[in-house]
Order: C-alpha cells, then structure tokens, then sequence
C-alpha cells in the first residue's frame, strides 16, 4: 500500500479511520470527546453543526481553553483561509459554513486569509494575474454565505503584505531550517519561497492580538492536512508572547465527493460547481454521485440504503437545516421507502435552491466588497 503522507502541499495514501487515527497519534492532536460535544451545544444552545455530529471535524486543540474563554466573558477570534487555487465547488465551501456557524454561535471576529502568494510559490503553473483573478472570485464565493461584514476581514496576501510581513519576521525569527525541512518536506531543490511562506499562514494566529494590544485567543478552524503550520505557530507564539492558537480539525470530505472517487475538483465534470445550472446539477448527481443504494429495486425497497455513505443524502443533510427533515429522510433511505433515484432528485433540489441563494448573495456582497477587507485600523486601540 502506497505510504500515508499529509503536509498541507501533498496528501498521498489511503485516507480511511485507521490512517485518521495514525495522524492524529503522529501530530499530537486530541479527538473530540462525547464530552467536548456537549459543553459545545450547551453553549450552543442545544444545536450543534452536523459538522460535529458527524465527527467530520473531529480534532482539536486546546479548545476548551477557548470554551473557558468564551464562558468567563472573554472575546477571542477566529482563524481561517483558503488557497485560491481554483473555481470553488460545493465540497470547498461548506467547511466555510461551518466556521459560519462558529461566528454566529460565538458572536467573534473571523479573519480569512487568501494565500495567493502561497498558490503562485507552490505546485501552481498559473500566473499571478491568473491567482489574482481566481482569488477574487473564491472571495465572492465565500462571502456569499452571509458573513457579517463587521466581524468578517479577509486578508489577502498580496494586498496585506505590509502587515503580515512585518510580523511573519518574527515568526521566521524564531523557525529554524530543520524544523521546516522536517514538517514540511522542503528540500533542497524545492524554491526559498517554500522556507518563508508558513510564516506568512502564521502571522494571523495572532494578528489581532498584535494590532490590537490585547491578548487574545484565536481559535482555527483546518482540514488536518494544514496542522503543519500551527504545530509551528504553537511553538513560536508563547516565544512572542502569545497565547498557542487553539485548533479545531477536520476530515478531508470523501463523503461530499462521493466515496468512489468520481466526484472530485480534478474531474471537471463530476464535482459540483457553484455556477452549476440546475440542470447540470440534476444531470451530475444522477451520472456520478456515489449511490448508498442497493444493485436493483427489488433489494433496496427490502435492505434500504446506506444513507451515510451517500454522496446526495450527505450533502442534502449539510445544507437542509430542519434536522426533522434530515432524519426522516435518513429514515426512509435506510429502510427502503425512498428510492436512489429519488434521493438524487431531493439533494439536485436542496442543492439547486442554497446554490440560487448563493447567487442572489453574490450579487449583493459584490458592491460591497470593500468593508470585508482587513483594516488594521479598525483594531488599533482596543476596539474588539
Ligand atoms: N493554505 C491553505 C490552503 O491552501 C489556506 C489557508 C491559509 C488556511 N490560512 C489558513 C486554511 C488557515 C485553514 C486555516 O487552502
């Protein structure tokens, strides 16, 4: 079997709960206990993001600290970012729903960090312009889930270097070669861009608290491939003076690409984009999403199917938001009473009615782009 291998530049080998646990033993993360879980929905008032029930985010870091934080009256901040490395399909954009729901719940400022600088040093053959292009409408795509433009700042690389460069000397002060050669698998033909860019990912684990001249917690949310960084940020903050940021860790998303394999970013056809027609919508979900169902009708109206790992009822369970609804239709699936065919038909529908309210919000958010673009003066002072 080929080697497990996850740095935030290549993830190879099998991904299954066996190699989840390996890396979770490997990074030093803990897992998200029963416990943990109900301290969260408490807070939370009783609802918790399928995210966690599912245990699709399902590694953390110090977060109780944060929780402790949060209940002591004590604001902290969330952390977050994506790579513009390409149009976004559904599978990029939920995890940005479920640190929507972390900011709704907790009332906090998130920074999101475009790293197009990253995308250009790294594995990318496109130009800048073509980065540029591509992060403004990853920017778009994100915002149109209803962030609020006065607790949500993106920070994009390029257009911030002033302020991230400034404090990712520090971090870089403070990282030795060996410690990114041994993290991330740099090598010594691989660019100098490689050696300096995780302190440019690191520098917002503490932005805040640096502009602001508050101590703050921060708290981020990853896909586990990305904990490279902020092992590192973990060790250089308290050298800083800062608190280790607190990490909330995710699977990567098999079930929203279909455990086949056949829905996924790198086949154009069968991932579902965010400016997918409803027909194209219909006619992928038909043709590739990966079936919980049985062989024939006969079977499955007598076994059911297995819902959880059915690419439409998973996705249709993330974006329906009356969890009534979600169980019942788990219910049915499971027992034979809905057809494969007419899950799809229920999952192109849901999916077809977030993507039009995507759009619809896209639109609006587009003249308004300026006020989610980090400021630093919006936290000079003690404005949090
Ligand atoms: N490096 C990430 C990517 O390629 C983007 C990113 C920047 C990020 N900062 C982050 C992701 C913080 C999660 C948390 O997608």
């Amino acid at each position: 079997m080929e080697e497990l291998k996850v740095t935030p530049w290549e993830v190879s080998g099998e991904l299954n709960e066996a190699s989840y646990s390996k890396l979770v033993k490997k990074f030093g993360v803990e897992l998200i206990t029963s416990k943990l879980l109900e301290r969260i929905e408490k807070i939370a008032k009783g609802k918790l993001h399928p995210f966690l029930s599912k245990k699709i985010f399902f590694a953390h870091r110090d977060l109780n600290l944060i929780l402790d934080d949060y209940e002591n009256g004590k604001s902290f901040y969330l952390y977050t970012g994506r790579g513009p490395s390409g149009k976004m399909h559904i599978g990029h954009l939920l995890p940005f729903t479920f640190t929507k729901w972390l900011q709704d719940t907790f009332d906090v400022h998130l920074l999101i960090q475009i790293t197009d600088d990253e995308k250009y040093l790294i594995k990318s053959t496109r130009t800048k312009k073509e980065i540029e292009h591509v992060a403004e409408e990853n920017i778009l795509d994100i915002l149109s889930l209803g962030f609020d433009p006065k607790k949500t700042h993106i920070i994009k690389d390029y257009d911030n270097a002033k302020e991230l460069y400034y404090y990712a000397t520090d971090v870089a002060k403070h990282t030795t070669m060996s410690t990114i050669k041994a993290v991330f698998g740099v090598t010594d033909s691989d660019n100098i861009g490689k050696v300096f860019f995780p302190s440019m990912q690191i520098v917002p684990s503490f932005l805040l608290s640096a502009i602001s001249g508050k101590n703050l917690r921060c708290l981020i949310p990853y896909a586990i491939d990305q904990d490279p960084y902020f092992r590192i940020s973990r060790d250089v903050l308290p050298k800083l003076g800062y608190y280790k940021p607190s990490s909330i860790i995710s699977k990567f998303l098999p079930a929203l690409q279909g455990n086949s394999g056949k829905m996924s970013s790198s086949v154009e056809e069968s991932a579902i984009f965010l400016d997918d027609s409803e027909q194209t919508v219909k006619k992928k979900l038909m043709k590739y999403a990966f079936s919980g169902g049985r062989d024939t009708l006969e079977e499955q109206r007598k076994y059911g199917a297995n819902p959880d790992i059915d690419f439409s009822f998973n996705v249709y369970s993330f974006i329906e938001n009356d969890e009534r609804k979600v169980q019942s239709v788990y219910d049915d699936y499971k027992s034979g009473k809905l057809l494969s065919g007419e899950m799809k038909a229920l999952a192109a529908d849901s999916i077809n009615l977030f993507l039009n309210q995507l759009r619809q919000n896209r639109e609006k958010v587009k003249n308004h782009l300026s006020e989610y673009m980090f400021n630093p003066n919006d936290f000079v002072g003690h404005r949090m």
